[in-house]
């Protein structure tokens, strides 16, 4: 469940609450709610920023009790750093600390007064809209295979409030609620470990997502159907598994009958070996995250169905476990696509892109406007890019800018590389149409130029999502990117 979001337009001082949240810049300088909550309490809050109690610095929090002259139970105060320097990503950052410090309180709701904030550029919308992606984000917590716990009687965190002015529009809460469940299916989806999220699961999540919502039709491709459909490379990766490979569509008719579909289409290996190519040991675990691109196709599919967008969507998932065996391809194995090229895999570790060659001509009978495949694709891409952004490639200039500026107005970044022509020889081999890898150098790149060689006359684009689809380490956790780029772009699209 997400965290239950609503208006609040009382003044902190007075709104009886478990806990309000204000927000202090550095320099003892008080935001007009901590004023208030200042004023009311005698000045304690003054009073602790003269004692270096408080500090106003960045990524901290500090909660006070039982303030007199204060209706809420607890205030806490939140750093929110240099004033001058307070910006979107401040302003977002400043949400999750302050989650992760409700979290930590016996409370189930607080009053958070930080939307109140001047950002630069940004409206009421924007802000409630951030907080509540960002505290939900904060929120979340992957429990579904440990133990069972007893229920305990600790209270926790379930509901927020946002101050903003009486009658401010609350309809951005359902919109952020939305996007925050397509996130949460992205990231549970991503979490879940190997051995429980196959291709058959994800084939039964994406029916079971049509049976919840009226109006969406799932239909679940098995082997031999796309043995008759001649997808060669999606089956030569499938086929070293005992986990038979899955291709999903969901459809989604939220616009006029005659309108093309958008297209989403997401890579979901659900465990990348490396197959015959394999993987070092060392960090091989990583790999059950390999379906990050399906999970966030499908989590904003989700959102989208669940936001009921006018517009016409149509999603699909080639879903494989790459793996070696007796009969796992090899290094040399020359496989035909769908698309008639036929592909020398020189590497059975650049298994991503033989997955979605198939995916991306299949999904061209539905004749989409814009096709947009995400997918967990190249380490090169983290090389390049780190974690922070995700890799976009396209021919398509507006295309890119849709796309970036839908990843700018949610934090949820893209960062463009080229994909020129002048790359396309890398792929060239003495034995195919194509090889399946391009040599040391762009490695992200040449991934980008194999796609685009099966999306010819299409307006298309390939989002990386190697680096920003989870955090590493024994802790990290899928993040739900790129679900609110995605939604965005499928936004300023339906209006
Ligand atoms: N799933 C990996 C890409 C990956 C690696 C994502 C590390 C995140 C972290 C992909 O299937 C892969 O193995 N790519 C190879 C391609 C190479 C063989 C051309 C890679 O990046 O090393
Ligand atoms: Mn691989
Ligand atoms: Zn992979």
């Amino acid at each position: 469940m997400t965290l239950q979001f609503s208006l609040e337009s009382r003044n902190a001082e007075i709104v009886e609450t478990p806990c309000v949240v204000v927000g202090v810049f550095d320099e003892r300088m008080l935001s007009t709610a901590a004023q208030r909550i200042d004023a009311a309490a005698g000045g304690a809050i003054t009073r602790l920023l003269e004692s270096n109690d408080l500090s106003g610095k960045p990524g901290t929090t500090q909660p006070l009790f039982g303030l007199v002259g204060v209706k809420a139970a607890r205030v806490l105060v939140v750093g929110l750093g240099d004033a001058k320097k307070f910006d979107a990503a401040r302003y977002a950052k400043a949400n999750v600390d302050t989650t992760r410090a409700l979290k930590g309180l016996p409370i189930d709701s607080a009053v958070s007064y930080l939307a109140e904030l001047d950002v630069p550029g940004k409206d009421l919308a924007w802000k409630l809209r951030t907080a509540a992606l960002a505290s939900d984000a904060q929120a979340y917590k992957y429990t579904t295979t440990f133990k069972p716990r007893e229920k305990s009687s600790r209270p926790e965190l379930h509901a927020l409030a946002f101050a903003a002015p009486a009658g401010s529009d609350a309809s951005v809460l359902e919109q952020a609620t939305a996007i925050a469940k397509g996130v949460r299916f992205a990231r549970e989806l991503g979490n879940l470990p190997p051995n429980i999220c196959t291709p058959a699961y994800l084939a039964g999540e994406a029916h079971q997502l049509a049976k919840d919502h009226p109006g969406v039709i799932c239909e679940v491709l098995e082997e031999e159907a796309m043995y008759k459909l001649g997808m060669g490379a999606l089956l030569g990766v499938a086929q070293g598994s005992a986990n038979k490979p899955r291709l999903i569509v969901l459809e989604w008719k939220g616009g006029g009958a005659d309108e093309k579909p958008y297209a989403l289409v997401g890579k979901g290996v659900t465990f990348d070996t490396g197959g015959i190519s394999i993987k070092p040991s060392a960090g091989m675990e990583e790999m059950k995250f390999d379906m990050c691109g399906a999970a966030g196709v499908l989590g904003a599919f989700l959102t989208a169905v669940e936001l009921r967008l006018k517009l016409n969507l149509v999603c699909v998932v080639p879903a494989v476990e790459n793996m070696p065996g007796s009969n796992a391809q090899r290094p040399s194995d020359v496989v035909t696509t769908m698309s008639g090229q036929t592909v020398e895999v020189l590497n059975t570790d650049a298994e991503g892109r033989l997955i979605l060659c198939d995916a991306l001509t299949y999904v061209q009978k539905y004749n989409p406007q814009t096709i947009i495949d995400v997918a967990t694709l190249t380490g090169a891409c983290v090389v390049a890019l780190g974690k922070h952004a995700s890799g976009l490639m396209t021919q398509d200039d507006s295309l890119a800018d849709e796309l970036l500026a839908a990843g700018q107005a949610t934090l949820d970044r893209a960062w463009r590389l080229p994909l020129w022509d002048d790359y396309q020889s890398q792929l060239e081999t003495g034995y195919a149409d194509i090889a399946n890898i391009g040599g040391k150098y762009a490695g992200a790149i040449t991934a980008g130029c194999f796609l685009a060689r099966f999306t010819e006359g299409f307006r298309w684009a390939h989002l990386d999502i190697a680096g920003s689809a989870w955090d590493e380490g024994r802790k990290g956790s899928a993040t739900g990117r790129p679900v609110p780029l995605l939604v965005q772009y499928l936004l300023d699209r339906a209006q």
